[in-house]
């Protein structure tokens, strides 16, 4: 091999070096997880890392997110119903794709209304309401509305309100009154976006985890959050724009509204 030809391999070989990490880096995904501190949040922070992304995770008190640190995440501080923090969120977003808004952080409400017999028309404050619409139903809709900007710059956007069975209309009694209606509120954010946004190449979907053994879920859970999460990483990932718009199962079923 000649000197200009040893060179020519020399400098192919170098730019080869520096452009594949660029290219590669530009592949990876951002995914964005409300209320990822514990429970399922903090589950899909574990997956979403070890499948490769850029893990965004939020808590209200991120200075006691050991777990979701641990798992490489960058941390934000996000109370979904604080204006102020969902503004520094966006802020912190600015001008970066976000390929994947996750919408997990939920409240169920008071506990003494569950399974006591208690979740009775009599039983239900104002209260009680205003605190799970601003959480699960409030919350999705103004951080989505703040992350619009972010979301416009990935190739493709997902946006995944995490709902419940709870939230059907053909469930016939639920045991919790807030939570139930918000989440069917909820369901109702998911049609609407996507009416709005799935012409611009969203896709926008109503997910249920299954009962899964978290604080909310309780030890009386059926999944464990490893299995339930598994399941829906590769649904989420594999989600077709016929499939906006609509309400899914962790395992791949279709649930009517
Ligand atoms: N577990 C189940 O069986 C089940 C079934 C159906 C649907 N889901 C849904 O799945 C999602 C996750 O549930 P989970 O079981 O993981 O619940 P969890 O263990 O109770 O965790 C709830 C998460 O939401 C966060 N959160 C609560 N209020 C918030 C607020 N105002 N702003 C920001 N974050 C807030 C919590 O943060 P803090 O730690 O600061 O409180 C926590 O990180 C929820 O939307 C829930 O409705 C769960």
């Amino acid at each position: 091999m000649n000197l200009k030809s040893t060179w020519t391999l020399t400098l192919l070989f170098t730019i080869f070096s520096i452009t594949l990490p660029a290219g590669a880096a530009e592949d990876i995904k951002t995914v964005l997880i409300t209320g990822a501190n514990r429970g399922l949040g903090l589950e899909f922070a574990k997956q979403f890392s070890q499948n490769g992304y850029k893990v965004i995770g939020t808590a209200r008190s991120p200075e006691k997110a050991t777990e979701l640190k641990a798992t490489g995440a960058e941390v934000l501080k996000l109370d979904v119903t604080s204006e102020e923090d969902i503004a520094a969120v966006a802020e912190a977003l600015k001008g970066k794709p976000l390929d994947i808004l996750l919408n997990n952080a939920g409240y169920f409400g008071p506990t003494l209304s569950v399974g006591k017999g208690n979740a009775k028309i009599n039983n239900i404050t104002r209260q009680e309401l205003l605190d799970c619409f601003s959480v699960n139903t409030m919350g999705p809709i103004f951080l989505t509305q703040a992350l619009l900007p972010s979301l416009q710059l990935s190739k493709s956007p997902k946006i995944i309100n995490i709902s419940t069975r709870s939230g059907q209309l053909s469930t016939p009694r639920s045991k919790a009154w807030g939570y139930s209606v918000s989440k069917a509120g909820v369901n109702m954010v998911t049609s609407n976006l996507h009416g709005e946004l799935s012409k611009n190449g969203f896709i926008v979907i109503s997910l249920a985890p299954g009962h899964n053994q978290t604080d909310m879920g309780t030890e009386r859970g059926q999944l464990k959050p490893e299995e339930s999460i598994g399941k829906m990483i590769p649904l989420i990932e594999n989600l077709t724009t016929d499939q906006s718009g609509r309400f899914w199962y962790y395992n791949g079923k279709e649930l009517p509204w």
